[in-house]
C-alpha cells in the first residue's frame, strides 16, 4: 500500500535516459522563452519560436512602440491555411476588447468578396451592406464623406478612382487624353460644391457633353471632337450606369455611414464570380470607402482597420494597381492600418506589359507594409517569396511546412512562428469549413 501511494505521488516526466559528456550538456539551455512584441496588444496565440509563450500585437501599439514605421498589414497563404480567421479574430478581439467603453473606440470597415464576414458583423454589431447588380443598395464612389475638408484630396482622390475604373473595364492603359479628360471632367464636378453630391452619371454626362474649358484644354476643335476621342472611356463608365453592373454605382448613396458604431461589412460576393466585374466593383467600394477613412484620428474619428480580402482583384493592372497603392498611402495618412489578405506572392506582382514598373509598384506596396503574417504557402511561390519579401533560407523552408492556423510573424524587424488560437466562441465566426468538428 505505501509503495503504491509513494508511487503515486511521484511526479511523472517519464523520458528516456540519456547520456552526454559535459562538453555537450553545457551548451543545453532549458529557459528558452521570448517576451515576443511584449504583452500590450490582444492575444494571437501562440509563439512555438518562443517556447509557447503569449503573442500579442496591435498594429497601433506595435507603432506607438516604434517597432514600425506603418500600421498597413499584408496577410498571405494558400486557400484554408487560416488567413481569413485570423483576420476574424484580430477584428472580433481588437474592435471589441480594445474598443470597448473606457478605451479608444474602434471602426472597421471589411471589403468581403465572399461573403463570409456575416457572422463576424452580427457578433460585433457592424453596419451590413449588401451590393448587388440591380439591388436597391447603392453606394456613390464619388462622395465626399462626413470630415471632407481638402478639396484638392478630394479632387485627387475622385481622379485616381475614376480613372482605374475607366482602365479596368476598357482592360488597356488610359491614353494621354482619356486620362487627362477625365481628370478634367473630376475638377469641374467637384469646384461645383455648392451642388449636391456628385454622381458617375455626372462624370458621364460631361464626357458626352464636354465643356468649353475641358475643349479649350484637349486643344480641340470642338466639343463634339473631344467627345468622340474620349467616348471609349464614357463606354467603359457606362457599363456601370446601364450595363451588367446596374444600380450599385450610379447615383447617390442610399447608405449614410459616419463613425458612429464599430464599422461595416460591404458584402460583394454577388458578384465574386466574375472577376472583371469584381475588380470594377472593388474599386469603387474602395473609393467610397475613402470618404469614410480620408480623416485623422480625433475625439469623433476613432481609431480605424480597413480590411481588404482577395486583393489580387486590384493588382490584375498597373493602373488599378497604382490605386491600390494610393488608398493605402491615404489610409496610412490618416493613421488607418490597412489589412489585405492575398493567396500567393505572385497575387502582388502586378500583371503588366512593363515588369519595371510594375515590379515597382508591388515593392512600393511591400516596402509599406512592415507587418507580414504568412500562413502556408506552395513550394512553387516560395523562390518568388523569398525574393520580394527578402526571406532567410530557414524561412523560406518553413513556409511550405506551417500547418493550418501557424503562420510566420514578420513585424519590423521581429519574427515569430505563431500558432493562431480560436477561442470557443470564436468559431462561429471563423468556420468557413462548414462542417461540424468534434475535435474543437
Ligand atoms: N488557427 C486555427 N486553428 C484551427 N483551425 C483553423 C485555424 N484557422 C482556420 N482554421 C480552420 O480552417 C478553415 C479555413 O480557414 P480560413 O481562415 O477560412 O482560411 P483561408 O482564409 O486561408 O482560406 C476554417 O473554417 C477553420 O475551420
Ligand atoms: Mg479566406
Amino acid at each position: 500500500m505505501t509503495s503504491l501511494l509513494s508511487r503515486w505521488r511521484t511526479p511523472g516526466l517519464r523520458l528516456p535516459r540519456h547520456r552526454a559528456t559535459n562538453a555537450h550538456v553545457s551548451a543545453l539551455y532549458p529557459f528558452h522563452a521570448g517576451v515576443g512584441l511584449g504583452p500590450r496588444g490582444i492575444y494571437v496565440g501562440e509563439d512555438v519560436s518562443a517556447g509557447g509563450t503569449a503573442w500579442c500585437y496591435d498594429p497601433f501599439q506595435a507603432y506607438t512602440d516604434g517597432l514600425i514605421t506603418s500600421p498597413n498589414i499584408l496577410v498571405l497563404g494558400m486557400v484554408g491555411s487560416g488567413k481569413s480567421s485570423a483576420v476574424k479574430t484580430l477584428l472580433y478581439r481588437s474592435i471589441g476588447l480594445l474598443g470597448s467603453p473606457g478605451g479608444r473606440p474602434r471602426w472597421c470597415a471589411v471589403l468581403d468578396p465572399k461573403g463570409e464576414y456575416g457572422p463576424l458583423a452580427d457578433a460585433l454589431g457592424l453596419a451590413r451592406i449588401r451590393l448587388h447588380p440591380g439591388g436597391q443598395t447603392r453606394l456613390n464612389p464619388l462622395d465626399a464623406g462626413p470630415a471632407m475638408t481638402d478639396v484638392d484630396e478630394l479632387r485627387t482622390r475622385r481622379s485616381q478612382m475614376v480613372a482605374a475604373l475607366a482602365a479596368s473595364v476598357l482592360h488597356r492603359e488610359l491614353t494621354p487624353l482619356e486620362d487627362a479628360a477625365l481628370g478634367w471632367t473630376v475638377d469641374a464636378v467637384t469646384s461645383e460644391r455648392s451642388g449636391p453630391e456628385p454622381t458617375l452619371a455626372d462624370v458621364v454626362d460631361l464626357l458626352v457633353n464636354p465643356t468649353d474649358d475641358m475643349t479649350r484644354r484637349a486643344q480641340a476643335e470642338t466639343a463634339r471632337d473631344l467627345a468622340r476621342d474620349i467616348q471609349n472611356v464614357r463606354h467603359a463608365l457606362g457599363k456601370l450606369l446601364d450595363g451588367q453592373l446596374r444600380g450599385m454605382f450610379d447615383g447617390h448613396s442610399t447608405e449614410r455611414l459616419d463613425w458612429t458604431g464599430r464599422g461595416v461589412v460591404i458584402d460583394l460576393s454577388a458578384v465574386h464570380q466574375d472577376t472583371a466585374a469584381l475588380t470594377a466593383v472593388m474599386i469603387a467600394a474602395t473609393g467610397w470607402l475613402q470618404s469614410l477613412l480620408a480623416a485623422p484620428e480625433s475625439d469623433h474619428v476613432p481609431r480605424r482597420v480597413q480590411v481588404l480580402e482577395e486583393i489580387w482583384a486590384l493588382l490584375g493592372s498597373e493602373r488599378v494597381a497604382k490605386y491600390y497603392q494610393s488608398c493605402q498611402k491615404l489610409a496610412r495618412s490618416y493613421g488607418v492600418a490597412n489589412i489585405s489578405v492575398a493567396h500567393r506572392i505572385a497575387d502582388l506582382r502586378a500583371q503588366s506589359d512593363d515588369g519595371t514598373s510594375a515590379a515597382k509598384v508591388s515593392m512600393g506596396i511591400l516596402a509599406d507594409t512592415q507587418t507580414q503574417i504568412l500562413f502556408r504557402q506552395s513550394s512553387d511561390q516560395v523562390s518568388e517569396a523569398t525574393e520580394m519579401l527578402g526571406l532567410s533560407t530557414y524561412q523560406a523552408q518553413l513556409l511550405p511546412q506551417l500547418v493550418r492556423g501557424r503562420a510566420l510573424w514578420r513585424v519590423g524587424d521581429r519574427t515569430a512562428v505563431v500558432q493562431h488560437r480560436i477561442g470557443s466562441a470564436e468559431w462561429a465566426i471563423c468556420d468557413t469549413d462548414q462542417r461540424l468538428n468534434l475535435d474543437r
